[in-house]
């Protein structure tokens, strides 16, 4: 399995992180300090890294770059270790650049590895909000599928500019929104095909995954609210069509796969509406270790995993068992806390290595 782990890291100029460097285990790494030191930083530095972008909305080079440093450019550098090689990454930005090196030689698109960013908020956002799941299910597809990534990229655009037609109106509205349209229906009908085949992937994992963790037997499905499922292009433009006069008097495009939502059944009752606060966060938990099960089924190696901020809302024995699962795996995590009870828990895994974080440095 040809699964990259990063082994050491040191940032310079990146938010408040000193220029310690970190040298991480490939299994567990845990990550202790108060709040507001650096942690959820040093784990927004590996993000950056393998993904290319933060996991922080709406945040870029001038969020980033170190506020009282003097230099005007982030580097961080890393070493990246499989089973056979070790290989130095490492990324410069500066307000107008953004340059990455592999092994000192420069690196236009690929990262040593994919990181899967897990957030105690998301679970709840993820229960409550059909935009959160959308771009939950996006994101992580994109992450996965270069194709659906670049499509969903034009679809999106496409979509903003047929609502600009729609909210200035005027004569020949209807002929530029079919000219739209013969680009949104193609789109449309190859992301929902993607999305729909992606949850039916998932479907696959997620059962035996809740199981793996909880050891508890629930029946776990993930399925898609979409008009569009099995639509081919023709029928979505057709479609449109129908729709022309409605969208032009509301100024907006009404119905879209910008709008569709996604499922998330327990035992055959709405996960969203039925479960208990611990049941969502253990759905949710399911659902994005499934998804790394999935991944490492697509391309034969682990992302790596950052667990940011574990706090209380599952009971000490599930986090137990999150714990054990999280040793027998194969895959590289870092986990932070700023928990007491989380901290004396995570002492207390016999092989991870554990790292103090205060104002940014390593205590
Ligand atoms: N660009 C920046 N330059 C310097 N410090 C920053 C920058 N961005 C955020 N910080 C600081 O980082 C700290 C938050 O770090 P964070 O990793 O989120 O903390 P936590 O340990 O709670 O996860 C805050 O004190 C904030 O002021
Ligand atoms: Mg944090």
């Amino acid at each position: 399995m040809d699964c990259w782990k990063v082994k050491k890291l040191q940032a310079q100029n990146f938010r408040n992180l000193g220029k310690d460097v970190f040298e991480f285990s490939t299994g567990i790494n845990c990550i202790f300090g108060q709040n507001g030191n650096g942690k959820t930083n040093l784990l927004e530095a590996v993000y950056l890294l393998t993904n290319k972008k933060s996991f922080r909305k709406n945040t870029g080079y001038s969020q980033m770059i170190n506020i009282e440093g003097a230099s005007p450019e982030i580097i961080i550098q890393s070493a990246f270790e499989n089973e056979a090689e070790l290989i130095a990454y490492s990324l410069r930005m500066t307000d107008e650049l953004e340059e990455r090196y592999l092994n000192n030689v420069f690196e236009k698109s690929k990262t040593p590895s994919t990181s899967v960013f897990i957030n105690p908020f998301d679970s709840y956002s993820f229960h409550t909000s059909s935009t959160f799941r959308r771009q939950w299910f996006d994101s992580h597809l994109a992450l996965i599928d270069k194709e659906f990534k670049q499509v969903l990229g034009r679809f999106q655009k496409a979509i903003r500019f047929r609502n600009s037609v729609l909210g200035m109106g005027g004569r020949n509205v209807s002929a530029q929104l079919r000219a739209i349209d013969e680009q949104i229906a193609e789109y449309s009908s190859l992301l929902t095909r993607k999305r729909h085949e992606f949850l039916h992937d998932l479907n696959q994992h997620i059962t035996p995954t809740f199981k793996a963790i909880f050891s508890e037997e629930h029946k776990l499905e993930l399925d898609l609210d979409s008009m569009f499922v099995h639509w081919d292009a023709q029928k979505i433009f057709d479609f449109y069509r129908h729709q022309e006069l409605i969208d032009i008097k509301a100024q907006v495009t009404q119905v879209g796969i910008h709008r569709d939502d996604f499922i998330f059944s327990f035992d055959g009752l709405n996960a969203f509406e039925f479960c208990s606060l611990g049941q969502q966060k253990m759905a949710f938990l399911s659902l994005i270790f499934a998804y790394i099960e999935l991944f490492r089924y697509k391309f034969t190696s682990y992302p790596i995993v950052l667990i940011d901020d574990v706090s209380g809302e599952l009971d000490s024995q599930r986090w137990k068992k999150l714990i054990t699962y999280l040793e027998t795996k194969k895959f590289q995590v870092l986990i932070s806390t700023a928990n007491e009870n989380f901290r004396q828990e995570l002492e207390r895994i016999p092989e991870s290595k554990k790292f103090f974080i205060e104002h940014g440095k390593l205590k």
